[in-house]
């Protein structure tokens, strides 16, 4: 049984679609802090078996004490946190507590009970504003706030654990941009208030709940001037997590890969593939660059090839056409 931190969110809950149909039994445990419980319904029919789900908080340790003990767990997929940006600068305190503690806690747990399989989610920002791109993992790291500090802290945590206790088989995944649905769309990401992230905003615009997008800023060094990410359909990435566990139980060791396709679309470029995918159009204007914001940031994605044997497959064509699907029924479910 592969246990599931935050299996109910955005990540979470596609890498417990793609477990089960790699066979996987699930166990998730969320506190339901940024997610629904209905996505465990959606899991049930999409895989037909229905996950064990436990709501509760991973800094609980003696809910993650028994359920240890209850349960044969064979890895920890550890998705559990808080991920906002502009939010972990107001409230610093909570990030620190809920993330790193939570991961102590969480490993405080599983050495207790002898499992010491650990996939962890890890992201593009420990990179900071990249000096050149693509980007590969021997890059310098730094932080900005405190989301990016509390990623950075937990991976030097788990690089110093597995330094001082090898039997650990422990994977940092450094996602890049994370975007669309399960093809289904029945789940997918589902945001609370005003979205912080471009794809669900252009959706929520393509939708008409909201009016027009904001650019944030278009007089950056990139070819037309707006931010360049490395969009990686959610599918893809999920499906690198299972080949970093089968990975993990042939070679063992501490692994650090970076997720992401290798290639950089700019904010304009987003804007286009949505209007085409969606038959819609997505009105925006052009605004002032958004504080803390880099440039470009795009994987070198050849390690997560070469090691896993892995790579991302889907377009960004598949990526819009997905959100969309799911954005139509998330929009028809709220109203
Ligand atoms: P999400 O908010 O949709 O999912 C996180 C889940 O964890 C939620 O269901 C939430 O209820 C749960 N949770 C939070 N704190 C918890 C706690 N203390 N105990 C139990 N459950 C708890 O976010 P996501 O986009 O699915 O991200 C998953 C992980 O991937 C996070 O660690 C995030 O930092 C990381 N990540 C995300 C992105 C991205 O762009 N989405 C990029 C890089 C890294
Ligand atoms: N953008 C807009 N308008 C918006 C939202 C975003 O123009 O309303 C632009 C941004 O300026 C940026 C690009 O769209 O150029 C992507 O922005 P996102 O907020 O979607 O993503 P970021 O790359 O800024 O950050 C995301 C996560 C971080 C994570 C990082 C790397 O939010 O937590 O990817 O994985 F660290």
């Amino acid at each position: 049984m592969i246990l599931v931190t935050g299996g109910a969110g955005y990540i979470g809950s596609h890498a417990c679609a793609a477990l089960a149909s790699a066979g996987h039994e699930i166990l998730i445990v969320d506190n339901l802090s940024n997610s629904r419980r209905s996505v465990i319904d959606e899991l049930a029919v999409l895989s037909g078996v229905r996950p064990l789900f436990v709501e509760g908080d991973i800094r609980d340790s003696s809910l993650m004490n028994n359920l240890f003990r209850k349960y044969t767990v064979k890895a920890v997929f550890h998705f559990a946190g808080l991920k906002a940006v502009g939010e972990s600068v107001q409230k610093p305190l909570e990030y620190y507590d809920n993330n790193i503690r939570g991961t102590l806690d969480l490993l405080d747990a599983m050495r207790r009970a002898s499992v010491k399989t650990l996939i962890f989610s890890s992201s593009a920002t420990v990179y900071g504003d990249p000096e050149r791109v693509p980007i590969p993992e021997s890059a310098p790291r730094s932080a900005t706030n405190p989301y990016g500090r509390s990623k950075l802290v937990i991976e030097d945590i788990l690089a110093d654990l597995y330094g001082a206790e090898d039997d650990w088989r422990i994977a940092r995944l450094r996602y890049f941009n994370p975007v669309g649905a399960h093809p289904s769309g029945r789940i997918g990401e589902a945001p609370q208030g005003i979205p912080n992230n471009l794809m669900p905003f252009i959706a929520q615009v393509a939708t008409g709940q909201r009016e027009f997008l904001n650019v944030y800023g278009n007089d950056y060094p990139t070819p037309d001037g707006t931010g360049v990410r490395d969009y990686i359909h959610v599918m893809d990435l999920v499906e690198g997590h299972v080949a970093a566990l089968e990975y993990l139980r042939n070679a063992g060791g501490l692994l650090t890969v970076n997720l992401g396709t290798g290639q950089g679309y700019s904010v304009l470029e987003m804007i286009k593939a949505f209007e085409q995918a969606s038959g819609r159009s997505v009105p925006y204007r052009i605004a002032a660059r958004r504080p803390g914001d880099i440039a470009q940031c795009w994987a070198d994605s050849s390690l997560a090839r070469e090691l896993l044997d892995w790579k991302a497959t889907r377009k960004l064509a598949e990526m819009c056409t997905d959100t969309w699907r799911w954005q139509k029924s998330a929009a028809m479910f709220n109203q």
